[in-house]
């Protein structure tokens, strides 16, 4: 049960690593119930969540959804291309709107940073960062991490986590670098220099421009999508050239411990930053990702929204 609920998630430094660690404990409870031959609790009866997405998303969305409904809360899906934006409302309006509906709980995905941060301004309910624009994923990160633990063992202490591909662009290492971190894992972020961060020395993490040593000894190789929607100026030579030297294959995968799990947010470029054989490989836990996604979003809607003292099942 929890007893102080969490005002919003709009990034990683929204958690203490007691906080985290709580959750990742509630996901443990809510994976069990999404494993159950009838997949529904009645934590959040009464409850409203309105997921807001101006983006495309095929994990986040459907898992938020899914969340909120094995939850019994009352769940409300909107897309931007099928809202008033597209008349030229604005999201301030937008949200005033939906505030005026007393939600529980906003989840948004947009495209430009800070997004999240800006709506929490001007609602009472609880904020979800379900991702904006190249700034954080933080559900994504709590759903690594717990795909992580189920894996390594509950202390991520000393683990060697690899990031690998468009970190510049990448939400999703922004997020799991800041967790990772937090949970006492050692990252390493890997990737063409020009996708790299401008200033790594601020995230405290090493920093490869070659993928071969970032991997050695690595307990957990996570690639990243290379994201042609964002890269605005020519980053890249080509695709072909970025898979040569910088995709996962079998050959470099080697270079991680044996025991080293594959992981990917999705969706991938298969045969660009991760071949086939990987992808679909046993060291592969790339669905495990998506189901810890349900399990996940339920305890963050759970410890956003649910009354003092209410039971997780
Ligand atoms: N990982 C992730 O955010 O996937 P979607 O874009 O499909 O939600």
């Amino acid at each position: 049960m929890t007893d102080d609920r969490l005002r919003h998630l709009l990034g990683i430094e929204d958690l203490s690593a007691i906080r985290a660690e709580q959750i990742l404990r509630s996901a443990e409870a809510f994976h069990e119930v999404s494993r159950r031959p009838v997949r529904k609790v009645p934590t959040l009866r009464g409850k409203t969540v309105i997921n807001v997405f101006y983006e495309a998303s095929t994990r986040t969305r459907t898992s938020f959804e899914l969340a909120g409904k094995r939850l019994s809360a009352d769940v409300v899906n909107i897309s931007g291309s099928s809202s008033s934006t597209t008349k030229g409302e604005s999201l301030r309006d937008t949200v005033s709107t939906l505030d005026a509906m007393q939600p529980d709980v906003l989840v948004l995905r947009h495209h430009a940073s800070g997004a999240a941060h800006y709506i929490a301004q001007h609602t009472r309910a609880a904020v979800v960062n379900a991702g904006d624009g190249m700034h954080q994923h933080p559900t994504q990160a709590l759903l690594d991490a717990f795909t992580i633990r189920r894996h390594l063992g509950a202390d991520l202490r000393g683990a060697k986590v690899v990031i690998c591909g468009d970190i510049l662009h990448s939400r999703v290492a922004r997020s799991n670098t800041l967790l990772l971190k937090l949970l006492g894992a050692e990252v390493c972020l890997a990737g063409p220099r020009t996708l790299l961060p401008h200033r790594p020395d601020a995230l405290g993490v090493k920093v490869f421009d070659r993928i071969e040593p970032a991997l050695e000894g690595a307990d957990v190789v996570m690639v990243l999508r290379i994201q042609r929607e964002r890269l605005g100026a020519p980053l890249l030579p080509a695709l072909r050239e970025y898979a040569r030297y910088f995709g996962l294959n079998a050959r470099r995968l080697a270079l991680a411990k044996p025991t080293a799990i594959v992981m990917h947010p999705g969706p991938m470029n298969r045969g660009v930053e991760i071949n086939e054989d990987i992808a679909d490989g046993p060291r592969s836990v790339i669905l495990d990702q998506v189901e810890a996604g349900v399990a996940v979003r339920m305890a963050v809607l759970y410890h956003c929204a649910s009354e003092p003292g209410a039971e997780l099942s």
